[in-house]
């Protein structure tokens, strides 16, 4: 007899989408492959890991089936904040849209729950699987665990400590609620641990946003530097949103003049995120940026402003550049793996193994550390990094044993009470 696991994603915001794409297609590579998608995943586990990665048991195994919806909540819904990626990243349609959109964090969060609610009913998954930390994936586990679905959550265990971060409280109560932790880097397991959490639930998969940035660099243009006149080598990117450093003017201003003394050196490309362009508008500081125009080089030094850019075209452009600035966690994970040197606007980052083993550098809002890590990068003095434990490219293939392993272990239905 055939066992179908039922399983139903969510996605809601931009940074959602490269961490959902590897997963679905390892659900698809099992129901093709089976156990031979298991072989060497599990290889050369370090000791201290060992408790934290159980793969499952082959003869329990053989016919399990999954089968897999997606629901996009509408968190993000312009084109070039949400759409874009599913082409880009092979994403199916989502077979349900929430269509939430904007609104206070109170808001967006209710609306979800409200419109979650009745899918979860209509559809009966036994497993919800949520990503990362954004109201979506809060809300999502919020709903599925009041009706007893059982939550998987996709980076786990990552805290900054700072809990005036959205995210982070989104982290908290998704972490608490969900039944499968399936954690990214070693400080996840740290932080579950100190927190009372039984081990039982935690499962070391490593990071899917790299099988993400793996499996597409062979598309990334190579020539997309060239295209825009940049100088190889010598140019940076950069990403900022954060409500911390965008929605407080005088931080937003300290930031843009440490990077005016990088863009005095080298042309800073300034992807900019909605919010960010809001406030850019709103502070009048338009004059500080060079619009960028299609078809226009970016080879002299400044800041050149455009809107988002899709995935391939961003990691293009990260790959030969000489650092990235970014206030984003995504960003700070790809730049390690990439062995770019990024500087992260904030005072803390939940991802201390970019810093500890990875080529991350913590400036905060300040115009001085900015100017002086920059500096150092363009004079040659930069420290080097390596990626850390399971940042291979086969994190969301672990992802896809461990909810095997769960749903074939004797204790599935148990709950542990912390
Ligand atoms: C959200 C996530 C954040 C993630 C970020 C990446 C939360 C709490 N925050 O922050 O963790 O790093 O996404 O992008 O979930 N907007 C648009 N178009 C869109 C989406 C948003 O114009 O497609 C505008 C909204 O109107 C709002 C602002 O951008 O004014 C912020 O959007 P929101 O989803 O609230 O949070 P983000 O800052 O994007």
């Amino acid at each position: 007899m055939t066992d179908t696991i039922k399983i139903l994603h969510v996605v809601g915001a931009r940074p959602n989408f490269m961490k959902i794409a590897p997963v679905m297609a390892a659900v698809r590579r099992w129901n093709e492959q089976g156990t031979a998608m298991l072989d060497g995943l599990f290889d050369h586990v370090p000791p201290g890991y060992s408790p934290f990665v159980r793969p499952p048991f082959p003869s329990r195994i053989q016919r399990i089936r999954l089968e897999q919806l997606l629901v996009h909540t509408g968190q993000h819904y312009d084109r070039e904040m949400s759409q874009t990626f599913f082409g880009e990243l092979g994403i199916s349609e989502p077979d349900v849209n929430l269509g939430v959109g904007s609104g206070s964090h109170g808001i967006q969060t209710a609306r979800i729950l409200e419109a979650f609610e009745p899918v979860l009913l209509e559809e009966r998954p036994d497993l919800v699987v949520v990503v990362g930390d954004v109201n979506s994936t809060m809300a999502c586990t919020l709903a599925a665990a009041k009706l007893h679905i059982p939550v998987a959550h996709v980076e786990a265990g990552l805290r900054s400590l700072d809990r005036a971060m959205p995210e982070e409280v989104n982290r908290l109560v998704t972490d608490a609620l969900a039944r499968l932790l399936l954690v990214s880097e070693n400080s996840g397991l740290t932080h579950l641990l100190s927190e009372g959490i039984h081990p039982g639930r935690m499962y070391y998969a490593g990071n899917v946003m790299i099988d993400t940035l793996l499996s597409r660099l062979p598309r990334a243009d190579r020539d997309l530097p060239h295209t825009l006149g940049l100088p190889p080598g010598h140019y940076a990117t950069m990403t900022l949103h954060r409500p911390s450093n965008v929605d407080d003017r005088e931080h937003f201003d300290e930031i843009l003049r440490g990077v005016e003394n990088v863009a005095s050196r080298i042309p800073v490309l300034f992807p900019a995120h909605p919010r960010t362009q809001s406030r850019i508008a709103e502070y009048g500081y338009d004059g500080r940026f060079i619009r960028w125009q299609q078809g226009n080089p970016a080879s002299q030094p400044g800041i050149y402003l455009m809107p988002p850019l899709p995935y391939l075209e961003l990691l293009a452009l990260n790959r030969d550049a000489q650092m990235i600035l970014t206030d984003s966690g995504g960003l700070q994970e790809e730049a390690t793996v990439l062995g770019i040197p990024c500087l992260t606007i904030r005072e803390n980052t939940e991802r201390p193994s970019t810093i500890e083993t990875g080529t991350n550098t913590l400036v905060g809002p300040h115009a001085d550390r900015i100017t002086d890590i920059a500096q150092s990068i363009i004079d040659g003095k930069y420290k080097k990094g390596v990626a850390p434990l399971f940042w291979d490219g086969r994190a969301a293939e672990r992802i896809v044993a461990y909810i095997i392993e769960w749903w074939t272990s004797f204790n599935r239905h148990e709950f542990p009470c912390n």
